[in-house]
């Protein structure tokens, strides 16, 4: 059973696609750690065919052709409002990537399609991550070398006890264990894997600023969902009320995120 409904969370991320980078602090972040950490993995990397899955705005495409130049990028994303993004973030640089827009889950190439696939938050929204890790494993040549991060248990865990406080009913949590990580991928036959972890919190000064930056993003399941789950402002002031256990001493709301990036050779 699909645990995503990706029609909607494609709408979702087709309505946030114009003002994504203005929300996107967390995925600027973790982007940035993901290709720093990648040059620390796999030190001498020359790709020649990348793809950038799941590609939004286009910030790792970007990254990965200004530090390949000579490479072909590929930008994957099944949301074409984030395409077109891409594609203007890309022409305004003169740079490009072929645009296609497909599902991450039916990946349209054929094997041994690219050297280098990189994959920023995007694999928390599969349905299925270890037929994902193997067909994208498929779609890697020889010396293919995968680099994504995810979300691991514990993320949003202040939002989740909020909800709980209010509902006890709504709550499940999507998101993989850390230790999932490396069985999947070594179950998908990958090899020489790496996981690095790492929590980063982001500090909001009202609950609403909060849940705005995820809606912003696209992040409908993180958001939107629980708000219509609870309907009514009565709710909505009860979570509120819930989540003061967790303000600061300086009066900030926390949102704790439990980031994996994980590095791994066919
Ligand atoms: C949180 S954004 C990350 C975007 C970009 N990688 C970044 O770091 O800014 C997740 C992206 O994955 C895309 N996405 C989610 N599920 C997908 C799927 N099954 N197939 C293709 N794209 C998907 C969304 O449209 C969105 O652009």
């Amino acid at each position: 059973m699909s645990v995503f409904d990706k029609n909607k969370s494609r709408r979702s991320f087709d309505r946030a696609a114009v003002h994504y980078d203005q929300n996107a602090q967390l995925q600027q972040m973790v982007a940035t750690n993901l290709l720093r950490h990648l040059e620390g993995f796999a030190q001498g990397l020359a790709p020649h065919l990348i793809l950038d899955l799941g590609c939004g705005t286009g910030q790792v495409a970007e990254a990965m052709q200004l530090r390949y130049p000579d490479a072909d990028i590929t930008a994957l994303d099944f949301s074409k409002q984030m395409l077109v993004q891409t594609e203007q973030r890309l022409s305004k640089q003169g740079l490009r990537a072929l645009s296609v827009c497909a599902d991450a889950e039916q990946l349209p190439f054929k094997e041994a399609a690219f050297d280098l696939i990189v994959s920023s938050l995007m694999l928390q929204w599969a349905n299925n991550l270890e037929k994902t890790l193997l067909d994208i494993q498929r779609s890697l040549s020889s010396e293919g070398i995968l680099a994504f991060s995810s979300l691991s248990e514990g993320t949003l865990k202040e939002v989740k006890a909020s909800w709980e406080a209010v509902d006890q009913s709504v709550h499940s949590s999507n998101f993989q264990s850390l230790d999932s990580f490396e069985r999947i991928a070594s179950a998908a036959g990958y090899s020489n894997i790496s996981v690095i972890s790492e929590t980063i919190v982001i500090n909001y000064s009202s609950v609403r600023e909060m849940l705005l930056e995820m809606k912003g993003i696209g992040a409908s399941n993180a958001s939107n969902e629980r708000f219509k789950g609870l309907t009514g402002k009565q709710r909505f002031e009860a979570f509120e009320r819930a989540f003061e256990s967790f303000r600061l001493t300086d009066g900030a709301f926390p949102c704790t995120w439990e980031v994996t990036y994980v590095f791994c050779a066919k």
